[in-house]
């Protein structure tokens, strides 16, 4: 599947040493957070603010008009957001998470709970700094890592009707559904779901707002999967998506095809007001929000390239392509293969290793040494429960490693190079050692946790 574009602009990439590679993870703590880009050959980290930008966006991040109030190109950003997602009103941040924080401080009150078919990490901790609880609801094909059902990114909604319901019901604040389910696989949303869910909370006057990071993504996972919307553009089944909710909050980093930015999205003008407020009081002023006029250019034309057909089944082609090398070589990955990251599932690769000994972290650490690669964890470290010693009290469901593909980046023949270094790791696994932890920080512990090799 040819992507509809060529390469301009390229940028270096460092290779190292077999040994250079062990001293920088070493002195990283083995902690691939703390490793500098300049050691890496392949960075599968995040597809966060990591995508390249086209020659259009360029020329028009030319036109950025950096007036500190009613900018032109706030108007250009707004008019492109708007129609994308039909809400009425519009503020701009700077990322997600500061919609976040932004949006659960005028949303949710503390003693209230906010449900989701899975939050990302920094949306669960903006829930509990405003003194709220983040529920997960997935549906439950999602805990079956290898059956090929085309939505397991969709929420419970038997269980979330049985939460509205019950003696809990009252203290539900907001529901908030991720797309694509980034927590749970990179697994798509269904229409029918998101429908559902939008007359659930209507009947029940909870407010619905998407988590819509990757709202392109999932429209073209239901254009493919979901038969009712396979005449349908990708960019009107977006807009039908946004329909369906209250508003939205949104990270541009990933669809935006841009290095920042992101937007709440809202209809309600009591709750945009609020929200206004305390924008221009922690953000920026209402009409850039801590973006520069350059950014704003960039995100709404990059807003218009992401919804491209082409495109988008150019990068699920090769996220696919990628997959099936690396099924072929014996790893298993999280079925069916979702567009923005793989899911390795590292505890079936190396049974040897218990999950205190964090066997995702290790098959991370592995493709490091053996190949430069980047990536994050998505287990035990991550999720699970631990006491001040930092043992491993409860652990996480699965041991899996995410391999994020950053978009416009890699060509297929720097994948293949990651598959072929998971090949080799995969016919000797028992010479992947366990680890454990030296420091670790009270919350969101992955970032800055220290560790040793056993
Ligand atoms: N929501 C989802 C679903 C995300 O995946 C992210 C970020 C955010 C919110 C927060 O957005 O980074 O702009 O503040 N995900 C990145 C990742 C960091 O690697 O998955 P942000």
């Amino acid at each position: 599947m040819l992507p509809p574009y060529r390469i301009k602009v390229v940028e270096p990439i460092a290779f190292l040493s077999a040994e250079q590679r062990r001293m920088a993870i070493a002195s990283a703590g083995y902690n691939p957070f703390n490793l500098r880009a300049d050691q890496i050959t392949i960075d599968l980290l995040s597809d966060s603010g990591t995508g390249a930008t086209s020659d259009a966006q360029e020329a028009v991040a030319a036109l950025g008009d950096e007036s500190y109030a009613g900018a032109r190109s706030w108007f250009r950003f707004r008019d492109q957001v708007g129609s994308l997602t039909g809400y009425p009103f519009i503020l701009p941040v700077h990322q997600g998470r500061a919609g976040e924080r932004v949006l659960f401080s005028n949303l949710l009150k503390p003693g209230q709970i906010c449900v989701s078919n899975t939050h990302f990490d920094t949306t669960h901790a903006n829930v509990e700094l405003v003194g709220a609880r983040p529920v997960d609801l997935p549906c439950a094909e999602a805990a079956d890592l290898d059956s090929s059902e085309p939505f397991k990114g969709n929420i419970d909604l038997d269980a979330l009707e049985h939460l509205l319901d019950g003696p809990d019901g009252g203290k539900v604040g907001l529901v908030l559904m991720t797309i694509t389910n980034n927590g749970l696989g990179a697994q798509p949303v269904s229409m029918a779901n998101l429908k559902a869910t939008s007359e659930l909370c209507r009947r029940h006057r909870i407010p619905f707002f998407l988590d819509a990071a990757r709202f392109a993504e999932n429209a073209w996972l239901v254009h493919e999967r979901e038969p009712a919307y396979r005449d349908m553009a990708p960019r009107q089944i977006a807009t039908t998506a946004f329909g369906y909710a209250d508003g939205c909050v949104v990270s541009l980093k990933k669809d935006g095809l841009s290095a920042v930015g992101g937007f709440i999205g809202l209809r309600d003008e009591q709750l945009h007001a609020a929200c206004e407020a305390n924008l221009i009081a922690t953000e920026g002023f209402s009409t850039y929000g801590g973006l520069a006029g350059h950014d704003l250019e960039r995100l709404a034309q990059g807003l218009r390239e992401v919804v491209d057909p082409w495109y988008l089944q150019a990068r699920a082609a090769s996220t696919a392509r990628m997959a099936q090398l690396i099924n072929d070589a014996g790893v298993d990955t999280v079925q069916p293969a979702g567009i923005h990251a793989l899911y390795l599932n590292a505890g079936r690769l190396l049974p040897h290793l218990s999950p205190a000994q964090f066997p995702g972290h290790a098959l991370g650490c592995q493709l490091y040494l053996d190949g430069g690669i980047r990536c994050a964890e998505l287990g035990s470290l991550y999720l699970g429960a631990m006491d001040e010693n930092h043992q491993l009290v409860t652990p996480a469901p699965f041991e899996l490693v995410r391999l994020a593909i950053p978009r416009r980046v890699y060509t297929d023949t720097h994948l293949e190079y990651v598959a072929a270094i998971l090949a080799d790791i995969a016919k000797d696994p028992e010479r992947v050692s366990g680890y454990r932890i030296v420091s670790a920080p009270p919350i969101l512990r992955h970032f800055k946790v220290r560790l040793e090799p056993l």
